[in-house]
């Protein structure tokens, strides 16, 4: 391979990165990594064997090695790395260079760096990368934003390297700006709901019918056969039959009860409350991360409070259908919320972004792929400009038919003191949705009466305001 002549850069060569390069060269495109850290340079250089790939350790050395217009790929962490790498990098570039950011990144960033290299004439892409190490190194889904331009000069790559469903790359231009980063970041948002509603099954199941891990496998893996079926629930099953090599016991119950993260669900929460969208399973999940956290409060108030927590008053066999229907329900309703956020965030920043095309390019290779995502993805072919699935009566079907099998288990965890705030605020949701009048008249009249906010009527337009009686 002659210098110049490589088709795309990578900057990052940790695991992700490594793998990704990987992952573009089996499919015939010549890359070239870069990385300051010599022994991730020479680790790329073992694994590369004899794929079309050079590893470079100086950045200009780097750069000389790519055809022009340039396109090179940066596999960071989120945050003042990216601003570094691109500072770096910019003296090195020309006019039309695409630069594109792959990791983790806040939106708000990834808008300022499109317009700040706009302004240099250089062209920015945001892309959401998802699926971990496995994912980058054999299909993760894709979501890009930015400049359709530069998206077009490097979708050969892009579709090569992404996760195939019936044929199809998960990858599809998703907008402009930020676009592919806000689509990713409400991608990790519903992931969180999704890890929480999982983890609150488990515990039914663990502390509520008293369930070991060869019984808690055997559940998982028949959900996993069902409509419940995708990568979550697929590696949870996994998780329960692992070994610890030290002690030969489960892994899992080894496993400190501090769930750590790295901000993306947190993110689509706030971004969420400032666009005045309800997405209480997400802000549940992060809510339950932190609550995580307090482990030594926790140990303390369980002596304080020791009455939590008791077993479930139900038939096993007849609870886990329950559990399976209910869960597959709160499932149902995260998507529901994370799609009808993405619905607003598009208007509001004007992404125009395709919700059908988002449903089916996390089919395939991310985190979150399901085999509810196939019924998404036509509920929107159906309706293009579906405000909210469950606008959808053919689409919410499914999730009614289960409803009264999700009370149930709502009502056994409250019932038992078993904590499942997650699926309590996913039927939470779906009540105050499908309510034609909710109780704010009232909240309405206190503001007025304490704050002399006014208020509307129901039979009279206008904004009035009352002397409220204060005796
Ligand atoms: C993915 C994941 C990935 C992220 C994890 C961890 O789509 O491949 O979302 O991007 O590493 O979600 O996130 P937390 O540390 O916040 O749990």
């Amino acid at each position: 391979m002659g210098a110049q002549q490589h088709e795309i850069g990578m900057i990052g060569l940790g695991v992700m990165g490594r793998n990704l390069v990987l992952n573009m060269a089996d499919h015939g495109f010549p890359v070239v990594g870069y990385d300051k850290d010599a022994a991730k340079v020479e680790a790329l250089r073992r694994e590369a064997g004899d794929r079309p790939v050079r590893a470079a350790s100086t950045l200009p050395e780097f750069i000389s090695q790519l055809r022009t217009p340039r396109a090179i790929m940066m596999l960071v962490p989120a945050g003042a790395p990216v601003d570094a790498v691109i500072g770096e990098l910019q003296p090195h570039l020309q006019p039309q260079d695409v630069v594109i950011d792959g990791g983790n990144s806040f939106f708000r960033d990834t808008d300022r760096r499109v317009a700040a290299l706009a302004a240099a004439r250089l062209q920015f892409l945001g892309v959401g990368v998802s699926g971990g190490e496995h994912g980058a190194r054999f299909g993760p889904s894709i979501m890009p934003g930015g400049p359709r331009e530069a998206y077009e000069r490097v979708r050969p790559v892009l579709e090569a390297v992404a996760a195939k469903v019936d044929g199809a790359p998960c990858v599809t231009y998703l907008g402009p700006g930020s676009a592919g980063h806000y689509v990713k970041m409400v991608h990790n948002g519903i992931e969180y709901g999704l890890m929480e509603l999982i983890a609150e099954a488990y515990d039914l199941m663990k502390r509520g019918l008293g369930f070991d891990n060869d019984r808690l496998h055997d559940v998982f893996d028949g959900w996993n056969r069902g409509e419940l079926n995708g990568y979550l629930i697929e590696i949870t099953t996994r998780i329960f039959r692992q070994a610890d090599d030290k002690t030969g016991r489960r892994l899992v119950d080894l496993i400190l009860d501090e769930a750590k993260q790295k901000g993306t669900g947190k993110w689509t929460s706030q971004d969420a409350m400032d666009l005045q969208v309800p997405v209480p399973t997400i802000d549940a999940a992060v809510a339950m991360r932190d609550m995580t956290g307090y482990k030594s409060e926790r140990t303390a108030a369980a002596r304080l409070y020791p009455d939590g927590a008791a077993r479930l008053d139900r038939e096993p066999a007849g609870f886990v259908r329950q559990l399976g229907r209910g869960l597959y329900a709160a499932v149902v309703l995260t998507y529901v919320q994370g799609m009808s956020l993405l619905r607003r965030a598009s208007d509001a920043y004007g992404y125009g972004v395709a919700l059908g095309d988002v449903a089916r390019i996390w089919r395939g290779g991310c985190i979150i792929r399901a085999g509810v995502l196939e019924s998404i993805r036509t509920a929107f072919e159906r309706r293009p400009d579906l405000s909210n699935l469950l606008q959808d009566a053919s689409f919410a079907r499914d999730l009614v038919a289960r409803l009264d099998d999700f009370r149930t288990v709502v009502q056994a965890a409250a019932a038992a003191g078993i904590p499942a705030p997650g699926l309590m605020a996913a039927l939470g949701y779906f009540d105050a949705y499908r309510s034609g009048w909710l109780p704010a008249n009232l909240t309405q009249a206190q503001r007025d009466y304490f704050g002399s906010h006014t208020y509307e009527r129901v039979d009279e337009s206008g904004v009035f305001h009352t002397q409220w009686n204060q005796d």
